[in-house]
């Protein structure tokens, strides 16, 4: 049984309680983050909070964030995850329990902050080497799918959308444009440059992402953050996405056409393989994290 953390406590999850006033239920009134770890040391974990803060001021919402973060530490600690390859805590804080009123509360109440972490298993070399097959589908989300909040359905009938076609992902489209997948951000390589949609309150600013920007721009590929028109995937030298539960994930077929020869590219390879070393490196050398 994991041990969750909710509201400073540590108990086995079966006992972690959530009152059916919680704004987060009734209104998915709240945010979330998911952090990576490897081998116990979270990667960019400055980033996350950044983020974190970030979404709780566009909310107004208000927590302990040093409180939050000893937690991450400490749920690796007790749910045995120290010397895991890679596990994610999941941390979600939503503004607390209140009769429901569709503005906030009057009086301050205590935000609800629940967490916990579990491994987390990348597919193997042989499953990357095949690819993953994604659909298009519209994005019928909300209009400020740059803050991270828990209010995901959009999200979560895009994912279904490609449970039922038989493929791994989805990738939303918005007037024509293809934004980013269903949990994850998306680049194609057009003309040999890598692109991705520009930072904007129609993606997510994933945390992979930008990084896996920075690696892109240390090994001299060129990069163009610009929309991608849905027709362009068709002519997609190649394709990937990005994302903390993602990585970098190869995507080698779109609406049943294959993107390229059909496999993962030579920059998705050279993305990925940077990316794998990397993080392979936290925690064995006094080498920092983040980019040289
Ligand atoms: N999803 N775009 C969307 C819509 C996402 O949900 C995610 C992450 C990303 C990638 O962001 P990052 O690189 O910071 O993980 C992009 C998380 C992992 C999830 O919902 O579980």
């Amino acid at each position: 049984m994991s041990i969750v953390y909710l509201n400073g406590e540590y108990l086995p999850a079966d006992e972690a309680k959530v009152s059916v006033n919680d704004r987060g239920f009734l209104f998915s009134d709240g945010i979330y983050e998911v952090t990576p770890a490897y081998r116990g040391h979270f990667f960019l974990l400055d980033r996350h909070r950044d983020r974190l803060l970030k979404g709780m001021c566009e909310l107004r919402l208000d927590a302990d964030v040093a409180e939050v973060e000893a937690a991450h530490h400490e749920l690796l600690r007790r749910n045995g995850l120290e010397d895991e390859a890679v596990s994610i805590v999941y941390l979600q804080i939503t503004r607390g329990v209140a009769p429901r009123t569709h503005a906030f509360p009057k009086e301050r109440v205590a935000p609800t902050i629940y967490a916990f972490a579990k491994a987390y298993h990348r597919p193997s070399r042989e499953r990357w080497q095949e690819g993953f097959r994604a659909i298009t589908v519209p994005d019928r989300r909300w209009a400020r799918v740059d803050i991270k909040t828990v209010s995901l359905l959009g999200n979560v009938l895009a994912q279904q959308a490609a449970v039922d076609a038989g493929v791994d992902d989805s990738i939303l489209i918005r007037d024509g444009v293809a934004l980013e997948g269903a949990h994850s951000n998306f680049f194609a390589v057009l003309n040999g440059k890598l692109v991705t949609h520009p930072l904007s309150n129609t993606i997510l600013p994933g945390i992979t992402r930008g990084y896996v920007l920075e690696l892109a721009r240390e090994l001299e590929i060129p990069v163009e953050e610009r929309p991608i028109q849905v027709e362009e995937l068709q002519r997609a030298e190649e394709a990937f996405f990005t994302g903390t539960t993602t990585e970098v994930k190869p995507c080698v077929e779109v609406d049943g056409r294959a993107v390229g020869s059909g496999a993962p590219g030579p920059i998705t390879e050279r993305l990925s393989e940077a990316f794998l070393e990397r993080v392979g490196r936290i925690g064995t050398s006094a080498v920092g994290a983040g980019p040289a």
